[in-house]
């Protein structure tokens, strides 16, 4: 019988230090470790990010090894995030990662962190909510529709993080086109400026989407970008909501206090709007019938309703990884690293992480 494929993947481009393990394209263990000294400055801070990396680095990759039950021995290969993110966060993973091949003469795997994300879709995980099952929720003929465990090629994803917002179309793992893109923020930061602009600290989003939860989405309409083709624009809401929350908070200070969720909940509904009114053309432009959102704002509550249930109103197939899986993890480096095994696909101990990166 031949060896299993055992990745142990490692993920360092923001403010999580995550090492996952997986055996055959299937997760052994994800273990993170989140950064809470950025709250109290509103934002990550670059160099803070890094030390906590280098503090975090060796109790998780020793952590996500046990859990799994591995010894370094049975590894075929490390992958690690090498782009795009904060360069002296990406440092820290890539030269671990590095060195460990390098010790155990093994090969290394250099990941793209948004293709990773896409491929959050592909994690077999007993956990993993299936798409009837979230589906159901919705409605029960999207149940029907979405019975499939996972997306088939071609199929599209929204990836919807804290620096990027895209729509992809991916004709396999390793290949995958942007067929349309944010031109100036990113989805993940207008929920983070607009919750900074209302006073709730770092990281806004899941802070906007659980007052939401409680809001009426209607109350205050905010307007949507009239941009041609697939791209996104955010800039003109985050003005729209400047200028909203200045006028309103000059003839009544507690303005924010007392409307806190009807606000959270019409800012949440309009970014929503424009994701998916823009998913929506794309899918009906390729004619590609299995959908997929992937990013950490595909943990946002409503987006994943209003995403279930376009899908089911058009007939298509919805696909949404489990929450772990979708803020930033190394469970989806190892599964992005475990196409690129296959495909040997190998970088060299040469290898540079880089804060860009082209697709
Ligand atoms: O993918 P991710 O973990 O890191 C990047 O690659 O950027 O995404 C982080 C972003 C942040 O902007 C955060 O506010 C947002 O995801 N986010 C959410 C939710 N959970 C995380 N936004 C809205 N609702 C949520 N529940
Ligand atoms: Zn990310």
């Amino acid at each position: 019988m031949d060896k299993p494929v055992t990745i142990l993947a490692i993920e360092s481009s923001c403010d999580e230090t995550s090492c996952a393990v997986s055996r055959d394209g299937r997760l052994l263990s994800n273990i993170i470790a989140g950064q809470s000294v950025h709250e109290q400055y509103g934002g990550v801070v670059p160099e803070l990010a890094s030390r906590a990396h280098m503090q975090h680095i060796v109790p998780v990759v020793d952590a996500a090894l046990k859990k799994a039950g591995c010894a370094l021995t049975d590894l075929s290969a490390i992958a690690f995030t090498q782009a795009p993110g904060l360069i002296g966060s990406l440092l820290v993973g890539s030269e671990f990662a590095k060195s460990l091949a390098l010790a155990l003469g093994i090969p290394l795997l250099a990941v793209h962190h948004m293709q990773a994300h896409v491929l959050a879709n592909l994690i077999p995980n007993e956990t993993k909510q299936s798409s009837a099952e979230a589906s159901a929720k919705a409605s029960p003929s999207a149940a029907e529709a979405s019975a499939k465990a996972s997306p088939a090629f071609p199929f599209l994803c929204l990836t919807v993080s804290g620096g990027h917002t895209q729509i992809v179309l991916c004709h396999s793992p390793l290949r995958m086109e942007v067929i349309g893109e944010t031109l100036d923020d990113a989805a993940g930061e207008a929920f983070d400026k607009s919750a900074k602009l209302l006073g709730l600290p770092y990281p806004g989003g899941p802070l906007i989407d659980r007052h939401a939860r409680v809001g009426n989405p209607d109350r205050f309409p905010f307007p949507e970008p009239q941009i041609p083709g697939l791209n996104f624009s955010f800039s003109g809401l985050k003005t729209a909501i400047l200028y909203f929350l200045r006028d309103n908070c000059a003839s009544d200070p507690g303005f924010v206090d007392k409307n806190l969720a009807d606000i959270c909940a019409s800012i949440q509904g309009r970014i929503i709007s424009i994701l998916l009114h823009k998913f929506r053309k794309a899918a009906r432009k390729t004619g590609v019938r299995d959908l997929c959102i992937a990013g950490g704002v595909s943990a946002n509550s409503g987006l994943r309703t209003a995403f279930l249930d376009m899908a089911a109103a058009e007939g298509w197939n919805a696909f949404i990884p489990p929450f772990e899986y979708c803020t930033d993890n190394a469970g989806m480096i190892a599964i992005t690293g475990h196409y690129k095994y296959l495909n040997g696909d190998f970088a060299p101990l040469s290898v540079s992480a880089s804060a860009r990166a082209v697709w």
